[in-house]
């Protein structure tokens, strides 16, 4: 059974706002490496990747269900910052907003009776949840570490030991 147009066009919809996200988080790189924030950077470089991982798993899903991949446009990424919290803080604002968009296309799934798109993205269900927490974690340190160098600097050590989730 081909997926309806109307979730057609709300999967094209998510594979933008993947792209979107994949965009954003190598221009939060670029900031990051632009100040010499090595361990950042790459958790920055990661996040983008994995990001384009997620947008080609529903542009992959879309063809499989019949459907037309039609790629929207993209805006360009904020790039300026002032400082290693407000661009984490950035990042969780914007993973909150695909959390919002992914579970509007679960309801709009489960509405239409369409179980294989319900069941396709119950993995970016918890994805996101994992996603959120684990920047949030990030969030708690930086505002423990305020403005003290020495603590940024340990966290932008720990934040180039992060690892892509194995199960991807
Ligand atoms: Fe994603
Ligand atoms: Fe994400």
């Amino acid at each position: 059974m081909d997926v309806s147009e109307s979730l057609e066009a709300a999967i094209n919809q998510q594979i933008g706002h993947e792209f979107s996200a994949s965009h954003s988080y190598l221009s939060m790189a670029s900031y990051f490496e632009r100040i010499a924030y090595d361990g950042f950077a790459a958790w920055m470089h990661l996040q983008s990747g994995e990001e384009r991982v997620h947008a080609m798993k529903f542009y992959n899903y879309l063809l499989d269900r019949g459907g037309v991949v039609k790629l929207p446009s993209i805006e360009a990424p904020r790039y300026e910052y002032n400082s290693p919290l407000e661009v984490f803080e950035a990042s969780l604002q914007q993973e909150q907003e695909v959390s919002k968009s992914i579970y509007h296309l679960y309801k709009l799934a489960s509405d239409e009776g369409d179980y294989a798109t319900v069941s396709f993205l119950k993995w970016f269900i918890d994805e996101q949840v994992e996603e959120e927490k684990t920047v949030g974690d990030m969030i708690d340190k930086l505002k423990r570490a305020q403005d003290n160098p020495e603590a940024i600097l340990l966290l932008d050590r720990f934040a180039s030991e992060r690892k892509s989730g194995e199960e991807e």
